[in-house]
């Protein structure tokens, strides 16, 4: 299931620049027209300066010209099912339905499947801005 996602997150992993936490995280989502952006964590030696796969993965897909993403998968080298991030989990649901797919994997592949909606439960949202 997803094994393309899934291969794409974990060869994106291995690109990383995580000298500092020294934990490879991977994410590849599939927009709307099927193609696939991925994206590795970046760190920075001013710690809070970094940033996750995730929102490496988002950055690429927008700049493809795309806004919607079908489904996700996040790989972690040192640990089985990473979720995505408070952080990530607003700027991925920016970006997503509530039914988008989320794939927690392993180094074998995807290993659990959530909705968008049960990641992020009662979102933020608001009809007041924009
Ligand atoms: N990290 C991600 O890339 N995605 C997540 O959802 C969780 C955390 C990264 C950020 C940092 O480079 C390292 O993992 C340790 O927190």
């Amino acid at each position: 299931m997803a094994r393309d996602l899934f291969e794409a997150a974990r060869d994106a992993m291995a690109k990383c620049h995580a000298p500092y936490s020294k934990f490879p995280v991977g994410a590849a989502l599939r927009a709307d027209d099927g193609s696939i952006h991925a994206g590795a964590n970046i760190e920075v030696i001013s710690f809070p300066e970094g940033w996750c796969a995730e929102t490496t993965a988002i950055s690429h897909m927008i700049m493809a010209g795309h806004r919607k993403i079908r489904e996700v998968a996040v790989i972690a080298e040192k640990l089985d099912l990473c979720s995505p991030c408070g952080g990530c989990r607003q700027r991925l649901a920016e970006f997503s339905d509530p039914g988008t797919l989320v794939h927690l994997c392993d180094a074998e592949g995807v290993k659990k499947t959530l909705r968008m909606d049960e990641l992020l439960p009662y979102a933020f949202e608001t009809e007041v801005i924009g």
